[in-house]
């Protein structure tokens, strides 16, 4: 059981379902972060749309992260934050003018683009406001992401980034556009990526890109290899911390790098997952015709991963007293059957009222909330 005697009566004095983040698993998995990108000299960007908590963003800025925005409102949050400006890299493959304004406004890091028609527009913003923006081009490099296809962004039939044979046509273009100002160029092929060797495959990608650049001297200051390193849903007690020294030592390894380069990462899901768990009761235990199923009162309204990508999150019964065991579908109490959070799950036999832990449910959980059925907004607990 991951949770101690103590942890689990505070538990029972609030009102379920909530979420609760234990912000020593996240300082634990900051200080990784922040050990290898001193190592290498990277700079990390945290994905806010993982997790857009206050709290924990003020933690994150604590450590030197910058941060990843795609929308004007998580622009804001991410100022208010503390996050300065000059950190900020602001993407998202559709962004209003309103949203790329409150970016101008604030003078951001960069602006990664995905169409000429948003180049254009942000150009135009941009003189009418006086200023000049600086931008990476998103750049899709058709990179597998062995991943569900949901969150494969990297490939021709993906909607994201700007694709190669574009690129000299593009170019041609920004250089027209006065008021913009190339700094990088931005890739992102995926998110939950386990399998290293398909940043590799990136790295070596990304390499040719840059050969290109050179040839047309063109001179990137920032190379922005974007996020994905996925985490361990399966034994999220074996396995808290993602497999940083990996990953960033990969990039170490294979990406060129040239002197006057810096290199960015967006990562959300592997800085936040781990922290967070989703807190329910179980309201009814109901003996089905063939099944037995554990109704809690935790829905895909606060956590849609297992409805939307049948995301597996290990479920752990917070039941120290129980001796024996039973196998439960554990469903929540939404108007849909994709409300279900795992299926023939074995745990410690349940009762009314027992409190269930949904595991590795910091990023993408509370952010991805909904108030569908008229759900109430879901409570949050921190663990100092
Ligand atoms: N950069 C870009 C451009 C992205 O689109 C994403 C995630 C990230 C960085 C951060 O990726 P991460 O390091 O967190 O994998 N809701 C889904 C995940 C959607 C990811 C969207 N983009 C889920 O619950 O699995």
């Amino acid at each position: 059981m991951s949770f101690t005697a103590q942890q689990i009566q505070s538990f029972k004095k609030i009102e379920t379902p909530f979420y609760y983040y234990d912000l020593r698993v996240l300082r634990a998995t900051l200080e990784i972060v922040q050990q290898y990108s001193k190592q290498y000299e990277y700079v990390v960007h945290y994905a806010l749309k993982a997790n857009a908590n206050l709290r924990i963003l003020h933690l994150i800025e604590k450590y030197g992260l910058g941060a990843d925005c795609v929308s004007g409102n998580e622009v804001l949050r991410a100022v208010e934050a503390g996050f300065s400006p000059s950190h900020i890299a602001f993407a998202g493959v559709g962004k209003t003018d309103k949203e790329i304004l409150t970016g101008l406004r604030h003078h951001i890091f960069s602006f990664n683009c995905e169409s000429v028609q948003e180049l254009e527009v942000i150009n135009e913003l941009a003189a009418q406001i006086n200023t000049k923006a600086r931008i990476a081009l998103r750049l899709n490099p058709n990179v597998e992401a062995d991943t569900h296809h949901y969150i494969t962004t990297g490939l021709h039939e993906n909607k994201f980034g700007i694709s190669l044979q574009d690129l000299p046509a593009i170019l041609d273009k920004m250089a027209q556009l006065k008021n913009l100002e190339l700094t990088g160029i931005h890739f992102h092929i995926g998110s939950q990526i386990t399998n290293l060797d398909n940043f590799k495959k990136l790295c070596l990608k990304i390499n040719e890109i840059v050969k290109f650049f050179d040839e047309k001297q063109i001179k990137l200051t920032h190379i922005n290899v974007g996020g994905g390193l996925g985490i361990d849903y399966l034994q999220p007690n074996v396995n808290p911390i993602a497999d940083f020294a990996n990953y960033f030592g990969v990039f170490h390894q294979y990406l060129q790098r040239r002197p006057h380069q810096a290199i960015h990462f967006e990562l959300g899901r592997a800085i936040v997952a781990q922290c967070g768990s989703l807190i329910s009761k179980v309201l009814f235990v109901k003996e089905g015709q063939q099944k037995k199923f554990a109704i809690i009162d935790a829905g895909m309204t606060e956590l849609i991963r297992p409805a939307l990508y049948q995301a597996h999150h290990e479920i752990e019964a917070l039941t120290p007293e129980a001796t024996t065991a039973t196998v439960y579908d554990i469903v929540g109490p939404i108007c849909e059957s994709s409300d279900c959070f795992g299926t023939d799950r074995k745990l410690p036999t349940l009762q009314r009222g027992d409190l269930v832990a949904i595991r590795s449910a910091g990023a993408y959980g509370e952010v991805m909330a909904s108030q569908y059925n008229l759900r109430e907004k879901v409570r949050v607990l921190y663990n100092e």
